[in-house]
């Protein structure tokens, strides 16, 4: 089992206090939940754990801060979220986040800021770390739905068909209902759906 130096324990302490001045109580234990499942998974699949908490912690930085100001990061940031992205107000938050990890916490590593990035959307061809956030905060366990619960057991054996489930779902669910689907999840979508195979008729649904 993975042990945090003295100093990565400091830093997530200190993310976790800059959270919770930020976001209601419901999302701060939602982030907190989102931290220990994705801790889990990277000691699983093998990915670097103290940047997995980092984002975590930070994936919905952004989310309780309001249009006006998500708007106002986005604008700040147009060259890292364009003009597609802003047609779904759902995805500003990550957008916003992404942007006020670099500007405010001066957040420099890029598979960080991806994983804020874009753990609303999902995109093609996600890095591990992206995936285990993307994954993450879709199975934990405040969202107490059975699908979640089936993903949350399903993630442990099979990170890529999980990806592939919720991108899917997504994907159906927003056309349900005529809403817009940002490129980022159409690229997922095509790209998991090839990955994983298309005949794959998940069982998790
Ligand atoms: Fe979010
Ligand atoms: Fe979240």
């Amino acid at each position: 089992m993975y042990v945090f130096s003295e100093v990565e324990q400091a830093q997530i302490k200190n993310f976790r206090t800059l959270i919770k001045g930020l976001m209601s109580e419901y999302r701060y234990n939602h982030s907190l939940s989102v931290e220990k499942e994705a801790c889990e998974l990277a000691e699983i699949y093998g990915c670097n754990i103290f940047k997995v908490a980092i984002a975590a912690l930070l994936h919905d930085i952004a989310k309780d801060m309001g249009r006006h100001k998500q708007l106002e990061l986005i604008e700040f940031g147009n060259h890292i979220f364009d003009e597609q992205e802003r047609n779904s107000e759902g995805l500003w938050h990550a957008g916003a986040g992404a942007i006020y990890i670099m500007k405010n916490l001066q957040i420099t590593d890029d598979e960080i800021i991806n994983a804020v990035l874009y753990h609303t959307s999902g995109r093609a061809n996600m890095s591990l770390l992206e995936k285990i956030i993307f994954v993450a905060d879709k199975v934990t366990n405040d969202r107490c739905s059975a699908i979640s619960a089936k993903r949350r057991k399903e993630v442990q054996c099979n990170l890529e068909n999980v990806v592939w489930d919720i991108v899917r779902n997504a994907v159906v669910s927003l056309a349900e209902d005529g809403l817009y689907i940002s490129p980022m999840t159409w690229g997922a979508y095509n790209y998991y759906g090839s990955a994983v195979g298309r005949d794959l008729d998940s069982q998790l649904a």
